[in-house]
């Protein structure tokens, strides 16, 4: 992929906050990590392996705790089916959800319609390419021009069918703030605090580079919820982001 090496110079100065990636199979699990993690985290990303266990009361029974919600179930069908599922959130306390952008223009335009009928505050985020598709993963596809493109092109039509956001790889940020400006949303996995150890997330930039290339968003979950100590791990992520 012809993504920049180094991150960019800082293009905003909005605050960068972060979002737990809750990656844990039971609503009591994660409620046991959220009494340690303490007050101080805003955000959680419930997936669909603790949204298909546990139902979608998980969504209420989090916000209720004081979190805004990221629902991350990356939904790709025929417009029709996607509005009518997004609609099915009507009043849940969701502030975020993922669709795929590759189910195309009509789609994202009923589904952003949808969502605001449902709830005016959940906004969407559009998938451009999966991480875990390099540029010859993407011709299997029939996708012939390389990651980069495809991005941008995706993105381009996302926010043309009122998206308002888009979850990248870190690595993508600089180009999609260079071309798109400083009003999309963007939201980054694949971060990692100086001195952890990145795991399976092969291209990452530390919270701290991720916020001065523009993310408004991060998404982190191994780092916290494998420390020691989550409390003292958020703190040092969000000292580190705001020296940014
Ligand atoms: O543990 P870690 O910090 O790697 O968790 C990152 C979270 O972001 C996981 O929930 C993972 O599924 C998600 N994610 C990702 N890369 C993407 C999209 C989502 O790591 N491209």
């Amino acid at each position: 992929m012809a993504l920049p090496s180094s991150p960019a110079p800082a293009t905003k100065s909005k605050t960068c906050d972060v979002i737990l990636a809750l990656d844990v199979s039971t609503r009591a699990e994660a409620g046991a990590f959220l009494d340690r993690i303490g007050p101080d985290l805003r955000w959680v990303k419930i997936g669909l392996q603790m949204f298909l266990r546990e139902g979608p009361e998980i969504v209420d029974a989090f916000a209720r705790r004081g979190h805004k919600i990221f629902l991350d179930l990356k939904l790709h069908d025929i417009p029709n089916t996607v509005a009518s599922a997004i609609r099915s959130l009507r009043r849940r306390p969701c502030d975020l959800l993922t669709i795929h952008a590759t189910g195309g223009k009509e789609m994202m335009q009923q589904a952003a319609a949808a969502a605001h009928e449902a709830n005016p505050n959940l906004r969407l985020l559009a998938v451009t390419v999966l991480t875990s598709m390099d540029d010859a993963g993407l011709a299997q596809t029939g996708v012939p021009g390389g990651a980069a493109a495809q991005v941008e092109r995706l993105a381009a039509l996302a926010f043309d069918a009122g998206v308002p956001g888009l979850i990248c790889s870190p690595l993508e940020l600089p180009a999609l703030r260079a071309k798109f400006g400083s009003k999309p949303l963007l939201v980054t996995p694949g971060v990692r605090p100086s001195g952890v150890a990145a795991g399976d997330q092969k291209r990452t930039m530390t919270p701290r580079e991720a916020a001065a290339a523009g993310a408004d968003l991060i998404v982190i979950g191994r780092p916290l919820l494998q420390a020691t100590d989550p409390r003292a791990a958020l703190a040092a992520i969000r000292a580190e982001m705001a020296g940014a």
